[in-house]
């Protein structure tokens, strides 16, 4: 156990996601309750570089819960990448009287907590990405929101390719990860998922759509995970090779942004709690995580060490049944 800890600072780095902003608020509320003093850094890591700060208060965080972004804005920021970076950004915090701070973000910037973490300033991170991508967790803030988006999108795309007797072929973001795609694949039907982590044959993907298109089925949804790239090459090998009329889609960003779901609100809630429980006790270098309905938190190295599962029983169960 470490010294305690008066001041922490809270910022939000790399990729935003729904829920970002109710995991700060849990972090503020949770630590004035606390009589912990809270610096809110924005834009991630280039915030703490620049003094980029503000004291927050209760009301700081009042009506943020149900907001999609996240009101600290955020930033990768390549100068902290380096030993130097990390050094100004200790002296900063230093400075500013940070004895601790509460990172939200991704793999990258939970190194960056330990890089920082390893020069005395303890560092919580958060895991919050929409794309479910980190090992230390079975759950991160956004996902949820992410794949509920991606969901509605597909099933209004459906009214269209059923309208047309059309095969849509859909790529849902994940970077290389197909975790977004697996369950949002189940969740709209889906006839075939492909995503990265798993082997794909077109040909056999293509037996398939014809297959069951022999059983009067007009048209399919196809998901991809963008780690597998290139939709557009998809949808015409698709066309080309049965003769449905085929079309791609790319959902993009929409699937960042949007009010976060119940989900993602109370787990963020649960999370920005436990992070600050740690930092109360000067317990720094961990991240939190979820296992099964438990909030944990591990050595951020341990953390980064681990590997994430593929769920290919639910992959095995979204193939059966889209027959
Ligand atoms: P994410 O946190 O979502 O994985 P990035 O990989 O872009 O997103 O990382 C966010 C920020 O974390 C980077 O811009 C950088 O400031 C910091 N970061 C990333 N990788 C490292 C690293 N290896 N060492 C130190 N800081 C890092
Ligand atoms: O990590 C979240 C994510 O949305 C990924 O799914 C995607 O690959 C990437 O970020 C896109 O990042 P950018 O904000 O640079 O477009």
């Amino acid at each position: 156990m470490g010294k305690t800890v008066k001041t922490i600072g809270v910022l939000t780095s790399g990729g935003d996601a729904p829920g970002m902003n109710a995991a700060v608020r849990a972090v503020v509320r949770t630590a004035i309750f606390n009589g912990i003093k809270v610096i809110g850094i924005r834009r991630g890591y280039n915030g703490l570089l620049n003094g980029d700060m503000f004291e927050m208060n209760l009301r700081s965080v009042s009506d943020i819960i149900q907001r999609g972004g996240t009101i600290l804005y955020t930033a990768r920021c390549l100068e902290f990448k380096e030993p130097a970076g990390v050094e100004k950004a200790k002296n900063i915090c230093i400075e500013s009287g940070i004895d601790g701070l509460v990172v939200i973000g991704g793999d990258g910037s939970f190194r960056g907590a330990r890089d920082l973490s390893n020069l005395g300033i303890p560092c919580v991170g958060i895991p919050g990405t929409i794309d479910n991508d980190i090992s230390s967790t079975d759950y991160t803030i956004g996902y949820d929101t992410a794949m509920n988006t991606a969901v509605e999108m597909v099933d209004k795309i459906r009214d269209t390719a059923q309208s047309h007797d059309r095969c849509s072929v859909v790529e849902v973001m994940g970077r290389h990860a197909g975790h977004i795609a697996l369950n949002a694949g189940i969740a709209c039907g889906a006839t075939c998922i492909i995503v990265p982590e798993l082997p794909f044959d077109l040909d056999e993907m293509i037996m398939k759509i014809k297959r069951i298109q022999k059983t009067g089925k007009e048209h399919f949804i196809v998901i991809v995970a963008e780690g597998v790239g290139n939709v557009s090459k998809i949808a015409e090998e698709i066309e080309a090779k049965t003769g449905i009329e085929s079309r791609a889609t790319i959902l993009g960003h929409v699937q960042r942004g949007g009010s976060p779901t119940v989900r993602d609100r109370v787990i963020a809630s649960q999370m920005g709690y436990h992070a600050v429980s740690l930092l109360k006790q000067g317990i720094g270098n961990r991240v939190v995580g979820m296992r099964g309905n438990d909030i944990v938190d591990y050595d951020i190295n341990e953390g980064l060490a681990m590997v994430k599962p593929f769920d290919k029983q639910l992959y095995q169960i979204a193939d059966e049944i889209s027959i």
